[in-house]
């Protein structure tokens, strides 16, 4: 199996490699540094990897991933960069998979690239990562358990750690106008800026209390309505989460580690949640785990082995149209999180 790391000299790609390789996996590093690829191919315990010096140019992309059956892209920001790795993945014939949480990115993935993809019998799934890709699969197993789903609200919490990654608050820089806007709604059969979210309280899993939320431009908002049939599909963060991401300035970001260290005694804590309603019932499901980065390396390292092991249909697909929602989250509680589907509390 052949899989190609873009951005491999990051911090998440860093962890990606690492991944592949305790799964038996030597990919062919690709980015536009040879030192820097070199040096995330030893530190991840891969010292004689492949390495392809690529620059992102469309016709040096798609010799990079000549004959290789899935590309990782891992580079940041999506908004910036993201485009020409996933139009070469598509041109070498690769499948493809992403780890972007840009609303904006992954919404241009699907009006851009379905045709193309599914032209080229090759499978694109962006947004594999701890946030909108799990939100994704607990939504369509809530959605599941709602006769005539009308509903879908996401909700995001991030606890505790030791805070995000230089590439991440870049990518929270880039994409600040979407962030101020709180992004994109599915209302009324389409996607609209400028609708106000219904929900402004959570009682997340656990809790006694309800939490604010304030209207936050979630990834996983692009694809759920593709495989609900909601009518409204509306994302939502902790007021905290979404304050950080507000703030953020390019000083601050510059000023992040470029290679955050996990506390393992107080690692971050994600909780992803779905609230389904309709006029047959409700349901809620969720996700929690620890270590954002950490699984956001596994779950795409274990989507992109699932494209080139079993395929998928071809085009851009969310992913709960690319994997068993229930048996790809079960795969992936072996590394940590937890899930649950049940009737709303
Ligand atoms: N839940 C979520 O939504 C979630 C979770 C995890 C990660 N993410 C996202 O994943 C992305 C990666 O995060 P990270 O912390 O790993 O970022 P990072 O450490 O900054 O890594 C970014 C990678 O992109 C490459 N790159 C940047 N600019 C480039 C350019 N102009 N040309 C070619 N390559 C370029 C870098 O190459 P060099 O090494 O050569 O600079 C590096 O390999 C971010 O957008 C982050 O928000 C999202």
């Amino acid at each position: 199996m052949r899989i190609a790391v873009y951005g491999a000299s990051g911090h998440t790609g860093r962890l990606i490699l690492a991944d592949l390789r305790r799964r038996g996996i030597s990919p062919l590093l690709v980015g536009r540094d040879a030192d820097r690829l070199r040096a995330a191919a030893t530190e991840s315990g891969l010292p004689d990897a492949a390495i392809h010096v690529a620059q992102l140019d469309d016709q040096a992309l798609a010799q990079a991933f000549r004959d290789v059956d899935v590309v990782i892209n891992a580079v940041a920001p999506f908004i910036e960069f993201g485009e020409p790795v996933v139009r070469a993945a598509i041109a070498a014939g690769a499948h493809y998979v992403d780890i972007s949480g840009e609303q904006a990115h992954i919404k241009r993935v699907f009006d851009t690239y379905s045709e193309p993809a599914r032209q080229a019998g090759v499978t694109v799934v962006p947004m594999v990562n701890d946030g909108g890709f799990l939100g994704d699969l607990i939504s369509s197993l809530a959605a599941a358990r709602v006769e005539r789903p009308e509903h879908v609200t996401l909700a995001h919490r991030i606890t505790g750690g030791t805070g995000i990654s230089r590439g991440s608050g870049r990518t929270a820089v880039a994409n600040a106008d979407t962030f101020v806007s709180g992004g994109e709604i599915y209302t009324r059969d389409d996607w609209r800026t400028g609708t106000p979210a219904r929900t402004t309280k959570v009682t997340f899993p656990g809790d006694s209390q309800p939490s604010e939320v304030v209207k936050f431009a979630l990834s996983e908002v692009v694809t759920v309505p593709r495989h609900v049939p909601a009518d409204h599909v509306e994302g939502v963060a902790d007021a905290e989460i979404a304050t950080l991401f507000l703030n953020i300035t390019t000083e601050l970001a510059e000023a992040l580690p470029e290679f955050p260290r996990d506390d393992p005694d107080s690692p971050d804590r994600f909780l992803v949640l779905a609230d389904v309603t309709g006029s047959g019932g409700t349901a809620r499901g969720y996700v929690e785990g620890t270590n954002t980065y950490q699984f956001t390396a596994i779950a795409a390292a274990e989507a992109a082995v699932r494209l080139a092991t079993d395929g998928a249909q071809p085009g851009v697909l969310a992913p709960s149209q690319a994997f068993d929602p229930a048996d790809i989250l079960e795969a992936l509680a072996a590394h940590g999180i937890r899930w649950s589907v049940g009737p709303t509390p």
